[in-house]
């Protein structure tokens, strides 16, 4: 059969790549996976870099031209930074952005930028040293935080703060983290939690896009800023003056499924076309047995058919309908 252009049955152009590339991570938060729970995959079950670029260098190919990176913590592998750099170099990737969870900035940030990377995203749920030590396990808010200063400092651009709401443990800091934006140049993007693997953090009574807007409203006017091509779900503000955003991803509250361009990596070679199924078509076994890359071409494509329309949870409801944890999927 001919491939072609990733078109999706409801005519999605899937240009963006999602690359898992380790589910460890040093960190356990409670939302994404809980203490206790170990599932990391042998080395031998995680794709090789080699193996990574082959098939990013094959969904170049049928349309993909925007990669991040993730994990579990994408610099704890080790060789990251040398895989960054081959990932950019690639033709016809033309945007190469990271998600970290800033642990190890302030020590890197020389190597990203050296590797191409100018977006990170960077996972805070909190600005208390003390309830950051409770959320993840560790106490390291000093280092992340040093991390987005040092970041700013260093020019990246833009610098994204993802913060999963959580109703009873981070509601009582949505004005602190909407003020930043004012003083730094940060896009603060706020994120429904979704309930995914066997966390239970959020489960229960879902803080969402909604309330949370409406905990900040006394702050000032939320004045609408335009998405850009490289944007993905978030819906934008700016407070008059700020220098920096505000996004509220809102995968529960409003779905935004029907532009959803994506397609995920996950670190042992699976595809996944949906964050929010189990669906998944694997690519590790062809790709180990020889396929061509014209067949692991053919088997990406066949995986974008089978992208829903949307995904089946809804705001009222937040019990999980997926198993996996998302340190695996990469969010
Ligand atoms: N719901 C919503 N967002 C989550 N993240 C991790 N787990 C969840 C969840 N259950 C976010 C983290 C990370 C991003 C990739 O996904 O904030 O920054």
């Amino acid at each position: 059969m001919t491939v072609t252009r990733l078109i999706d049955r409801y005519n999605r152009r899937l240009n963006y790549l999602r690359i898992s590339i380790t589910d460890r991570c040093n960190l356990s938060c409670i939302y994404c996976i809980p203490q206790g729970i170990h599932n990391k995959l042998p080395h031998e079950e995680i794709l090789s870099y080699e193996e990574i670029l082959r098939l990013v260098r094959i969904c170049v190919g049928i349309g993909i031209s925007k990669v991040r990176v993730t994990g579990g913590e994408p610099l704890v592998r080790k060789g990251v930074f040398n895989f960054l750099a081959n990932l950019n170099s690639i033709n016809g990737i033309t945007d190469v952005s990271l998600t970290t969870n800033g642990t190890g900035l302030k020590d890197h940030l020389h190597q990203i930028r050296s590797a191409g990377i100018k977006r990170i995203n960077i996972s805070l749920d909190t600005l208390n040293r003390h309830k950051y030590k409770k959320l993840t396990g560790f106490d390291k808010f000093d280092d992340v935080w040093e991390g987005i200063l040092s970041a700013m400092d260093k020019g990246f651009h833009p610098i994204k703060l993802n913060v999963v709401a959580l109703k009873g443990i981070n509601d009582d800091e949505l004005e602190a983290f909407a003020e930043l934006s004012r003083k730094y140049p940060l896009h603060i993007r706020f994120i429904e939690y979704m309930p995914i693997g066997t966390s239970t953090a959020g489960k229960g009574t879902p803080l969402l896009t909604p309330e949370i807007k409406e905990s900040i409203r006394g702050m000032g006017e939320l004045i609408p800023v335009k998405n850009s091509m490289t944007d993905g779900p978030a819906e934008r503000f700016r407070f008059s003056g700020a220098q920096g955003e505000l996004g509220f991803i809102s995968a529960l509250s409003r779905h935004f499924c029907s532009t959803c361009n994506r397609l995920r990596l996950t670190a042992s070679g699976q595809i996944r076309t949906c964050l929010l199924s189990d669906e998944q078509v694997d690519l590790k076994s062809p790709l180990r047995s020889g396929a061509t890359d014209h067949q692991l071409a053919e088997l990406i494509f066949h995986a974008a058919q089978r992208k829903p329309s949307h995904h089946q949870l809804n705001g009222s409801d937040a019990s999980s309908i997926v198993s996996t944890q998302m340190s695996s999927i990469g969010g």
